[in-house]
């Protein structure tokens, strides 16, 4: 087993990364310290994996929250349904969150501890490739709201991320390839060596070969840690991990959360950004070349949806956590494996880039 470290002074907690670890009673319980738990999933990844992961509870009151499955149910309503339960079984303060599934429960099994009785500790279990190597840590919880993408959250970090790589084998090719999208992310912001490795092992990565996928989602969940512990809150390189998401949101809000997968939409985005980055003269056509190109051998979608016109697209882009005073601002990348802090960019210029793919 594979453990990194979340290094964030006393708020520090372990990364576990391993096959089978859904089978360890001891790491399943070694971060739960009250009776009460309760375990937040959804009715997909339930019938899966909740049983597994109950049976090893022994001796905990345990209860369930089991939420509508998909993005469209990222809402209030369903946080709501959370603290409806915790309530109604009298849930204290020092009562343990278990978050089991995708980056849609983590999210919101994060951002309900994180609200009641003003915090209660979580564990992610995270379930899907995406929420294994970026959503599961970090601590960004919360909600959509219809007028913009994760806009209602807090920060608030786990007591513990364990990974179970095992559960990937349920997972469909759509969604592994949206998992591969924010793998492919860490490479251009951070380290062109990692980008060049998964030009090489893409065709691994996509056979889901043990070796090569433990390795992707340890080299990323490593550059997650190391980021999040220089800037936690988001006040400089943080904002590099957006990476396309600008765009990406947009095109999830504009187009109705759960249309395009979150992973598909960052996809794009980064092609988007990888395109405006050239219009800037950071980037090399044969740069954006060889970015669109990883993207298309991951099986992502790399264009952007011909229902949304550039002048509403750039609306939708207009309500991002990232702008500042009204301006809308990207992450450009200067070259592969180096991104740049988030710069203001004109109306006209993400027109042209819009227009162009
Ligand atoms: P998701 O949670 O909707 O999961 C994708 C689908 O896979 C769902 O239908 C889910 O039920 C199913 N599923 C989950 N695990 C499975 C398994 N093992 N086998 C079979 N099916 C399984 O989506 P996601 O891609 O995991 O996460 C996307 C969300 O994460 C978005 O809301 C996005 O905003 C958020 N996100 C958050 C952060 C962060 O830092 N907090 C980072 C990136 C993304
Ligand atoms: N997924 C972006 C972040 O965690 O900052």
């Amino acid at each position: 087993m594979k453990t990194l470290t979340v290094a964030l002074d006393d708020r520090s907690y372990p990364i576990y990364i391993s096959e089978h670890l859904l089978n360890n009673s001891e790491l399943l319980t070694r971060h739960i310290q009250s009776k009460q738990v309760v375990i937040v999933s959804n009715d997909v990844v339930a019938p899966l994996y909740l049983q597994k992961v109950k049976q090893h509870l022994i001796g905990y009151d345990i209860t369930q929250v089991i939420l509508p499955d998909g993005e469209q149910y990222k809402t209030l309503e369903s946080l709501n349904t959370i603290f409806d339960t915790l309530l109604a079984n009298k849930f204290s303060r020092n009562a343990t969150l278990i978050a089991l599934g995708g980056g849609v429960i983590g999210d919101m099994g994060g951002f309900a501890a994180a609200c009641y009785q003003r915090g209660i500790a979580f564990i992610q279990i995270p379930t899907t490739l995406l929420a294994q190597v970026d959503s599961s840590v970090g601590g960004k919880t919360g909600v959509n709201h219809p007028l913009g993408k994760n806009m209602i959250g807090a920060f608030y970090q786990p007591q513990a991320v364990i990974i179970d790589v095992d559960v990937l084998t349920t997972l469909d090719e759509r969604q592994f390839s949206a998992g591969l999208a924010e793998i492919i992310k860490y490479g251009l912001i951070r380290d062109v060596d990692f980008f060049c490795w998964l030009e090489d092992n893409m065709g691994k990565l996509l056979a889901r070969d043990q070796e090569a996928l433990i390795y992707a989602i340890e080299y990323s969940c490593k550059m997650k840690a190391d980021v999040v512990a220089e800037d936690e809150h988001e006040s400089g390189i943080r904002a590099t991990l957006n990476l396309g998401h600008t765009f990406g949101h947009a095109i999830e809000t504009g187009m109705g959360y759960g249309c395009y997968l979150h992973g598909e939409a960052v996809a794009i985005g980064t092609c988007l950004a990888a395109d405006l980055s050239k219009r800037k003269g950071l980037l090399t056509e044969v740069d954006v070349t060889r970015i669109i190109t990883l993207f298309k051998h991951a099986k992502l979608p790399v264009v952007s949806p011909t229902e949304l016109s550039s002048a509403q697209f750039v609306d939708l882009m207009a309500v991002d956590k990232k702008n500042v005073d009204g301006n809308i601002r990207v992450i450009l990348l200067e070259s592969i494996g180096k991104a740049a802090l988030p710069i203001a960019i004109d109306r006209l210029s993400l027109i042209q880039t819009l227009d162009n793919l």
